[in-house]
């Protein structure tokens, strides 16, 4: 079959010999990067510290803005951070847990560094309520909804979920927010260059996730959007002189926060990161996301009935308005098996209660899938062991 997104492949040295298929973790560099990078490194070589007013210092802003068109966000409404974390972080800084609505309302099926991050917060007040899943698959909806009360402050919940890619209802979660006056915190790390996401439509609060998987931008930069009735009035404890109206003036006392985006950053903005981000969000934002989502539906279609074929476990929805780009598959000796793969270029990743996780991206070709299909046939063949299907 003619697939265009094919032509993007050269961009991506990575591509040439290994079958990558971990874009869930870490999406390919593109080749632009190199260059970006050379920029960063000559302009603070040649400019030295007049980089700051030629760039440096409005960059994050910008890419915010860059960022924000793919999720249909307005301008001026998404800053940057270094991760996930600390974008929750900012938020958490914003309320005060020790009035009478303090619930936050999370899943056991968030990514653990966000649950983490919310757990340590009943120190400060937080009431944590987590819903749990039954099939480690799926999220109850229902029981979410209910969870969320007129005492929620914060619904921190992943759009689409790492273990088993399993698309949670935003719009549901959403509404019963708006109903009882609480706030969501949608996190598209695993959703946001692969599953279409429209802030706006879906008027959520918050959305924040980072560059490095499936916007192939590299580690170190997080974005967080703040609807922009909350983020005129929000006030982030966590702080710093970004987030000043006239930080070089060195003001002594309290800060006067600027307008966002900047009211929700604090120190000095991560540059190298924010060059590294650019080109893979080029691309991405070139393609289009409802170009990858459609051949990403077809590509993890194709796995899951490949996996099911052999008989092997599939821990991802199969319905694919349910799922987002990744495929867990719990084959025999699956840890293993993940090892093995890693030996022979197929790169993917083992994650407990998943099993190996599979990620086609707009770069791979259909042949790829196949490689790595036969080549788990192949270490399953060759093992002498019986054969346990659960581990
Ligand atoms: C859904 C989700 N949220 C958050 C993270 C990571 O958060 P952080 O940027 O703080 O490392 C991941 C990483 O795999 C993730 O999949």
């Amino acid at each position: 079959m003619n697939d265009e997104l094919l032509l993007y492949r050269a961009e991506f040295p990575i591509l040439e010999n290994t079958t990558y298929l971990i874009s869930n973790s870490l999406g390919a560099m593109p080749r632009g990067v190199y260059d970006a990078l050379k920029t960063y490194a000559d302009t603070w070589a040649t400019r030295g510290v007049r980089a700051w007013e030629e760039g440096w210092w409005t960059m994050a802003a910008e890419f915010g803005n860059e960022i924000g068109e793919l999720m249909n966000a307005p301008k001026a409404s998404v800053s940057t951070h270094p991760n996930v974390t600390t974008c929750q972080a900012v938020i958490a800084s914003c309320f005060d847990f020790s009035a009478k609505r303090n619930k936050i309302v999370y899943s056991d099926m968030n990514f653990p560094s966000v649950m983490y991050f919310w757990e340590a917060q009943r120190s400060l007040g937080a009431r944590v309520h987590m819903v749990v899943t039954d099939d480690g698959v799926t999220v109850p909806t229902e029981r979410l909804l209910d969870a969320i009360d007129e005492t929620t402050l914060l619904v921190p919940v992943s759009h689409v979920v790492f273990r088993s890619s399993y698309t949670n209802d935003a719009k549901a979660i959403v509404e019963k927010a708006h109903k009882v006056g609480a706030h969501v915190v949608l996190d598209t790390f695993q959703s946001l260059g692969t599953v279409p996401v429209d802030v706006q439509e879906l008027n959520v609060h918050f959305c924040c996730g980072g560059v490095l998987k499936w916007l192939c931008g590299g580690p170190g930069v997080a974005y967080l959007y703040v609807r922009p009735d909350l983020g005129a009035k929000l006030q982030p404890k966590f702080t710093g002189w970004s987030a000043h109206q006239d930080p070089f003036a060195f003001e002594i006392g309290p800060i006067h926060y600027a307008d966002p985006p900047l009211r929700f950053m604090n120190g000095t903005p991560h540059i190298p990161a924010l060059e590294a981000a650019r080109p893979g969000l080029k691309i991405i934002t070139e393609i289009g996301v409802p170009r990858i989502r459609e051949k990403s539906t077809r590509q993890t279609s194709r796995l899951i009935q490949l996996a099911r074929d052999r008989g092997w476990r599939v821990n991802t929805p199969l319905d694919p308005e349910k799922r987002g780009g990744t495929v867990s598959i719990y084959m025999p000796h699956s840890q293993e098996v993940c090892r093995e793969l890693l030996k022979r270029n197929v790169l993917v990743d083992w994650r407990p209660r998943a099993g190996v996780r599979m990620s086609p991206h707009f770069y791979n070709a259909d042949d790829e899938l196949d490689q790595a299909v036969a080549a788990v046939e192949e270490i399953l063949a060759s093992r002498r062991t019986p054969l346990c299907p659960r581990t």
